[in-house]
Parts: structure tokens; sequence; C-alpha cells
């Protein structure tokens, strides 16, 4: 299965150059001290990377085959949960940033 990542990151022209050769930008140093890291691509997929599990609603593991993915956010992949890169051709639009205030504590789930 090859994943095509895309993690830009607004005015970050080299990582998109990188991703787009199939090289997302490496791990910082707090990304290792953090155990795993969700980048969120301006139009684009989560990226997610270090030590991370992902499982179904169920429990059941899903197998990355790396230790770092893209994550489906336009839901129109043919790979979920991972992205497969149709967020491009269909023009998926979404911010990288928060697009809404953060809940209060009391609203938090
Ligand atoms: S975010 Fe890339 S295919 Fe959905």
């Amino acid at each position: 299965m090859i994943l095509r990542a895309n993690p830009i990151r607004s005015g970050d022209r080299a990582a998109f150059r990188r991703a787009e050769a199939g090289h997302p930008p490496p791990m910082t140093a707090s990304d290792h001290e953090q155990g795993a890291s969700v980048v969120v691509y301006e139009n684009g997929p989560l990226l997610v990377r270090g030590d991370f599990t992902l499982r179904t609603p169920d429990g059941t593991e899903i197998d990355p085959g790396r230790d770092t993915v893209a994550l489906c956010r336009c839901g129109k992949s043919a790979i979920k949960p991972f992205c497969d890169g149709t967020h491009k051709a269909v023009g998926f639009r979404a911010a990288a940033g928060r697009q809404t205030p953060a809940p209060r504590s009391d609203e938090a789930a």
C-alpha cells in the first residue's frame, strides 16, 4: 500500500516538496518526547507519526505498516482511514488551524 501523505503546513514549501516526493518531514525531538503527534494539513489529511495505535471503534487494531501515516480528512479516500491523495482531485478545502473557538471545559465531552 502506498500512502501519499500531504503534509503541507501553510508556508512550508520545503515540507510540501518533501511530502510530494514521498518523504514527510522528519520527526522533531518534541514529537519523540510526546510519543505521537498529529499535524492537521491545510486542504489535506491528518499526519500522525510516532508511537501510536490505530483502532476501529470496536477496538480492532489497524496495522498502519509504518510509524507515519496520513489519515483521510476529506472522506473521499478509497483506502480509508488512510489518505490516498483524492482530496486534491475533489478540491477539499479546510484550514489547518482551529476554525471554531475551543469548547469550554464544561462543554467538552
Ligand atoms: S484527506 Fe486525502 S484523500 Fe481524504
